[in-house]
């Protein structure tokens, strides 16, 4: 089953989102590269901003979501990005007709299940002197994906959402760092807790519940699709996230550990 994405939640933190991207691609050194590839590219703010850095390069998004890639196509207005609705677990990078010669992926692998498949592919398909970047989310100890995981244990619909639950799954950043290396790149991995302050007007009721409902509370709600149980689990849910992300005099206050892997394919030795 795959997840139905609502790109106006999701762009709700769209700054706050960003940032892991910006501090991703900083640590990409490709010049002028002529193929740039966004796996999992979502509604196509970021993809757009490769665009603007890379002027001369042809730029391709790939995302399995309708509602993204409408949201992402609007965007575009003159028409930059090639947008390519497809499944990260089979998408053939050949397919491209050409070799990467960088290859993003942002807040999206740990959607795919089986996604050291996804880079290990990416990681063969690139140019020489090619770039494979990829950022996941590493917060599932985190209170707000446990308590989801509390709440639903002692939801009356908690069998039914154990599968939705366990699908989100990634590895340490070690892992990421073996992989890209045992596949021929240099690697630079590194993991980052940031510190979000949100809503610091006081504008939201609960920022860090606005926040999930946007991303990972999106497989428990579309398995809740009775409105009394999905009710009774958001009460539940909200007074628990409030106790564990209290408001203070700046804000509220999410703590979101990220986890980031960067390989460069060296050139081709004459
Ligand atoms: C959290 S969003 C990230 C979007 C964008 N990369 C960003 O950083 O804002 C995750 C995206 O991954 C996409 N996605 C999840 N599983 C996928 C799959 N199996 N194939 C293609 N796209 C997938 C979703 O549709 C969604 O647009």
């Amino acid at each position: 089953m795959s997840t139905t994405w609502d790109p106006e939640q999701y762009a709700k933190f769209a700054d706050h989102r960003g940032r892991p991207f910006r501090d991703l691609l900083a640590r990409v050194a490709a010049r002028d590269p002529r193929l740039v590839v966004d796996l999992g590219c979502g509604d196509g703010p970021l993809t757009l901003g490769m665009a603007e850095r890379w002027p001369a390069a042809r730029i391709v998004g790939v995302d399995h979501s309708g509602e993204m890639l409408e949201a992402a196509s609007a965007l575009d207005e003159h028409g930059r990005v090639e947008w390519v609705r497809a499944d990260l677990a089979t998408w053939d990078p050949a397919s491209l007709g050409a070799a990467p010669d960088v290859v993003v992926t942002n807040a999206a692998l740990q959607w795919v299940p089986g996604h050291e498949e996804v880079l290990t592919r990416s990681a063969a398909a690139l140019a020489p002197d090619g770039w494979l970047a990829m950022q996941v989310p590493g917060n599932n100890d985190a209170p707000s994906h446990a308590l989801m995981r509390a709440v639903a244990a002692e939801h009356p619909a908690a069998e039914r959402l154990q599968a939705p639950l366990s699908r989100l799954a990634v590895h340490a950043p070690a892992y990421y760092v073996e992989l890209f290396g045992a596949a021929g790149l240099e690697v630079d991995g590194w993991e980052t807790t940031y510190q979000h302050v949100l809503d610091p007007l006081g504008q939201q009721e609960n920022p860090v519940l606005e926040w999930v409902r946007g991303t990972g509370l999106r497989p428990v709600l579309e398995t809740l699709t009775d409105e009394t149980e999905r009710n009774a689990f958001l009460a539940a849910y909200d007074a628990r996230l409030r106790s564990a992300y209290p408001r203070t005099s700046i804000g509220v206050v999410l703590p979101f550990r990220r986890i980031f892997c960067v390989g460069h394919r060296p050139e081709a030795v004459a």
